[in-house]
């Protein structure tokens, strides 16, 4: 691909930076564990932590009022609380999400009602896992025009209400988790804050591999209609591991020549939260030691768009980030989609 045509790299930098003024998650109060899951369908502790790593999840209670806007608000109010900022100066609201409460209005929408804005542009970005990745790619190249200057984004997703809990919907079952992460972008006038590289990349081709249908129509060609798979995850999980594996190592490789650096000059390595095997592949192949690659999903599985924010959020809350420090954000996942975003902070 000539410079020109690629979906990401690199760009000129202009006078205004991005700084992430405050994070937060907002989890769901009801834990689902592999004991839990072991009396759900044919399974076991041992499998599941074997095959992926994760020893629990949490399970939103939609009908209880744990829907994905509730998460996505109780998130960005503790963020904004967190940065120190008036929800009344956040200018523009992103959301990444693919469990919408319903088809319209957008997650966006309720939240900037929930949380106090006024006035506000808010919109939701469904690129599944990859969500919250384009979104802070989206929100650092809005803030950097000079047209916006404190961004909320958030990472929301209540997927578990897809999930067939028997034996039929096993392959699924175990992975997903509900959650959300919030961060607050405030424009600052250090250009060399924020975004210095990213990539987005999407392939409909792999559609087949992972998807919700609504009806018949929906099914691709090679899958045969079910109408008990009907509003549930379909996941090929041999064909996304493999996908994942090998995209999750050329993005890496292709963000660090983009930028010139080595794995070595990275600080943090923020992931998708998917299987720990995955991770482990990508931590083997560039040498990044485990201090580098926060790994929280035997707490939390799969939560989609929410995972990187949460990992974020985790590493904050930890005193682990530091400025000027390089964080490499990497996600995978329906579309399919995959890609990075590399910050200094
Ligand atoms: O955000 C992106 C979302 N998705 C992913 O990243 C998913 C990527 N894929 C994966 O993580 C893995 O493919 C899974 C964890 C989903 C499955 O692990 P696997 O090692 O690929 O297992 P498999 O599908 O090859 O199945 C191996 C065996 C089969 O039994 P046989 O044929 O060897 O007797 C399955 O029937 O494990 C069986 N199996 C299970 N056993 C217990 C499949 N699901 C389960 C289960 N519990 N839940």
């Amino acid at each position: 691909m000539t410079d020109q045509s690629r979906a990401g790299s690199s760009g000129s930098l202009g006078s205004i930076g991005v700084e992430i003024a405050g994070t937060a998650m907002h989890l769901p109060s009801t834990k689902l564990t592999n004991h839990d899951l072991e009396q759900m369908m044919d399974t076991s502790d041992e499998w599941i932590i074997k095959r992926t790593g994760i020893h629990t999840r949490r399970r939103a209670d939609i009908a209880g009022g744990e829907t994905t806007s509730v998460l996505a608000s109780e998130a960005m109010r503790k963020a904004l609380e967190n940065a120190k900022i008036d929800p009344k100066d956040l200018d523009l609201l992103l959301v990444a999400t693919m469990t919408c409460d319903s088809p319209t209005p957008s997650i966006g929408c309720i939240v900037a009602r929930e949380i106090g804005c006024r006035d506000i542009g808010a919109m939701d970005i469904n690129a599944a896992c990859s969500g919250f990745l384009y979104t802070i790619c989206m929100a650092d190249a809005m803030i950097r025009s000079g047209q916006y200057k404190t961004v909320g984004v958030i990472g929301a997703d209540t997927v578990t209400r897809h999930i067939d809990y028997s034996n039929f919907g096993r392959g699924a079952a175990i992975l997903f988790g509900d959650g959300a992460g919030a961060m607050v972008l405030r424009a600052t006038d250090d250009p060399s804050i924020g975004m210095i590289s990213h990539e987005m990349h999407a392939d409909g081709h792999g559609a087949k591999h992972l998807f919700i249908p609504s009806c018949e129509i929906d099914f691709p060609e090679e899958a045969e209609f079910d109408e008990r798979k009907l509003d549930k995850v379909q996941m090929n999980g041999q064909a996304v591991f493999k996908f994942a594996v090998t995209k999750f190592q050329e993005v890496i490789q292709e963000t660090l020549t983009d930028s010139g650096l080595t794995a070595d000059d990275i600080d943090h390595f923020v992931c998708h939260q998917a299987n720990s095997r995955i991770l482990d592949s990508a931590r083997e192949r560039f040498g990044i030691p485990e201090e580098k690659l926060l790994v929280n999903i035997q707490k939390y599985g799969n939560t989609v768009g929410a995972s990187i924010p949460i990992v974020f959020d985790e590493l904050m809350s930890e005193g682990k980030l530091k400025k000027g420090q390089k964080v490499m954000f990497l996600a995978f996942g329906a579309g399919l989609t995959w890609g990075s975003s590399l910050w200094q902070l």
